[in-house]
């Protein structure tokens, strides 16, 4: 979603503030702006569209050693010049860059109004900048702070202000915020990637706090006036991470990341000799994890891929650690008063640590005494820091609007909590050693997959102007059958549906014809033949077989019509695999249509609104 930078130093910051918006350009956005103060004159330079559009606009005529960035997302009207950001107050000397929203804008307007300001866009944040202009007087911070304490809702924001040109301030609320430190010169950024190229030293905002930023130093504070003393963190990954390295996309060189990715999320954490996993970031905190090893019931919240992963979950954790699990959409779980009882566990899982939807379940169960885990990737991010105890994915930055190696991580830091927790309980050496020594070989097994890429991209070009999929799977691949049709028409836009697949025969079955393709989960397991079945069902109305399956079954080669084989595993693994094959299918579709695939129409990598 948004993402905002700011620069006060004594280098000209164009380029900087520029190259710092492309990296966030994955985030998704749809429109851009900069404000720069060459010394003397503030420029405002913005416009809908991409920021290379932006680039071309600004050409060779902006120079200065201070300015403010934006990426927009739309919330409050449309993505059009006048609701792009920087927006400046009526008397032309505060600009302000926001992401969040202000709730009550509604009524801030109307206070304004009475005191002949004037809107000139459908943005919160323009309000939000006249605000400040209404309580300033001779002192910036303080008008900043004045004004947000009128705010309700969520932002994280920078402003500038022509009558002060050496300060810039920033301040948080529920939107992530860091400040870079440079030498003479300092930054601040809603994501570590557009300052990592000039530093790698980082201070994290919190809530409720803000920093007033010269070219030589940062003063951090609470909003109401107390001094803080914050920690100088490092960034967590290099600049190699965020690059593309020769692939076409972010998203094919996070799938073809993932024999690393899944190694590194597992790396440190498999006891074998014992059968068993540990999870640092559980056990460092054995009071809180005592509760989850005790845990009478577990939510798991989470929104889009990290939803499936939760499903996975799910499977996982009843089957082998007999601790019954409901799965929410994080959306629906903060405003349907689920019942939280005394022993309780919430596990949040999310990439980016940060979508609004699942940092208000959070605080909802919070608020009714639930303990809380995170499974999150971003090290630091809100979700990171809002729960009781929980496990990073190691996964590296994840780029690509679809997510795909950070859900294979989700899943393999989801079996290692089900390992841990079975063993705990009811889980034999013998079954806890066969299933880790599988861990370990996983790498390799999806190294196998990725060397078949081929075939699945001739399969891509055959069916890339199919206009419906659907997608068939049972038990630990259900979730499978769901997030690869998410994956196809997030980037290829195709209609794809995915569906248990028995649960086919009651209603979709009926739009089964000689033009549906239907990609079935087929690995070998336990319920295998009842997949034969309703691979039987889809066939005898002439819709077109596409079956993932095991390499030791040939009785699938004569009823399907394509069919890609993955190496065998057992049941509560096979996603990790299953799921391989569906990334790339989509992915390739997606290129031969000749889309944007790492930045799909109107989403979003990180959501952090409502
Ligand atoms: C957005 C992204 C998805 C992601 C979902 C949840 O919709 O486009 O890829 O799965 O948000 O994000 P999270 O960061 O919480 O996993």
């Amino acid at each position: 979603m948004c993402g905002i930078l700011g620069y006060i130093g004594n280098r000209d910051c164009v380029r900087f503030l520029i190259d710092g918006l492309k990296r966030v350009e994955y985030r998704g956005y749809d429109s851009a702006g900069i404000l720069i103060y060459d010394g003397k004159n503030t420029s405002v330079v913005k416009q809908p569209g991409k920021i290379i559009e932006l680039e071309k606009l600004i050409g060779d005529s902006l120079k200065g050693n201070a300015g403010i960035a934006h990426t927009r997302w739309a919330t409050h009207g449309e993505p059009g010049h006048a609701n792009s950001h920087p927006h400046v107050s009526n008397n032309g000397n505060i600009f302000l860059v926001h992401n969040g929203i202000i709730e009550n804008y509604t009524s801030l307007k109307k206070k304004l109004e009475k005191e002949s300001f004037t809107f000139y866009s459908d943005t919160d944040t323009e309000i939000l900048v006249n605000l400040i202009q209404f309580y300033y007087a001779g002192c910036i911070e303080n008008a900043v702070k004045r004004a947000l304490a009128d705010v309700e809702g969520t932002y994280g924001i920078g402003v500038f202000c022509s009558e002060e040109p050496g300060v810039l301030i920033a301040a948080r609320m529920g939107s992530p915020l860091l400040i870079g430190i440079g030498e003479n010169e300092n930054y601040f950024a809603s994501d570590p990637a557009s300052v990592l190229k000039q530093t790698d030293e980082v201070v994290y905002m919190q809530d409720g706090e803000i920093a007033v930023i010269t070219d030589s130093k940062v003063v951090h504070k609470t909003l109401d006036d107390v001094l803080l003393e914050k920690d100088v963190e490092k960034i967590s990954f290099e600049l190699s991470e965020i690059e593309k390295s020769g692939y076409d996309h972010f998203m094919l060189k996070e799938i073809f990341e993932q024999p690393r990715t899944i190694n590194d999320s597992m790396r440190g954490r498999i006891l074998l000799d014992e059968g068993t996993t540990k999870l640092g970031g559980l056990s460092e905190h054995p009071e809180i994890y005592s509760r989850l090893l005790n845990a009478k019931k577990i939510f798991i919240v989470a929104c889009g891929t990290s939803w499936h992963s939760g499903l996975i979950g799910e499977y996982m954790i009843e089957e082998y650690a007999r601790i019954p699990v409901e799965v929410e959409y994080a959306s629906e779980f903060r405003y349907r008063d689920p019942i939280i009882t005394p022993g309780t566990v919430v596990i949040a899982v999310s990439q980016s640590g940060e979508t609004a939807d699942t940092l208000a379940a959070i605080k909802e169960a919070k608020r009714k005494g639930a303990t809380v885990f995170g499974i999150c990737n971003v090290v630091g991010s809100t979700i990171s820091k809002e729960t009781d105890a929980g496990v990073y994915l190691h996964a590296g930055p994840e780029i690509g609007v679809a997510s795909t190696k950070a859900f294979t991580s989700q899943v393999i830091v989801l079996a290692l909590i089900t390992i841990d927790l079975a063993r705990h309980r009811n889980m034999s050496f013998r079954e806890g050693y066969k299933i880790v020594k599988e861990l370990k070989n996983l790498p390799e097994m999806v190294e196998k997959i990725l060397e078949n890429s081929e075939k699945i991209k001739e399969l891509a070009k055959k069916f890339s102007s199919a206009s419906n999929f659907l997608y068939l799977g049972r038990g630990f691949n259900f979730p499978v059958a769901l997030e690869g049709a998410l994956k196809l028409k997030e980037i290829s836009y195709i209609h794809a549906e995915g569906y248990p697949a028995a649960e086919m025969k009651h209603g979709p079955i009926a739009l089964i014809d000689e033009n549906m393709p239907v990609v079935f989960i087929a690995a070998k397991d336990s319920i295998y033949d009842k997949v034969v079945t309703n691979i039987r069902e889809v066939k005898a109305r002439n819709g077109i077989i596409i079956a993932i399956a095991s390499e030791s079954d040939s009785e699938i080669d004569l009823i399907a019509d394509y069919v890609i084989k993955i190496p065998e595993v057992t049941n509560l693994l096979s996603p990790i695999l299953t799921v391989i094959p569906l990334q790339l299918l989509a992915y390739y579709i997606a290129a031969e249509k000749g889309y944007d695939v790492d930045m799909p129409r109107n989403l979003a990598k990180s959501v952090t609104v409502e």
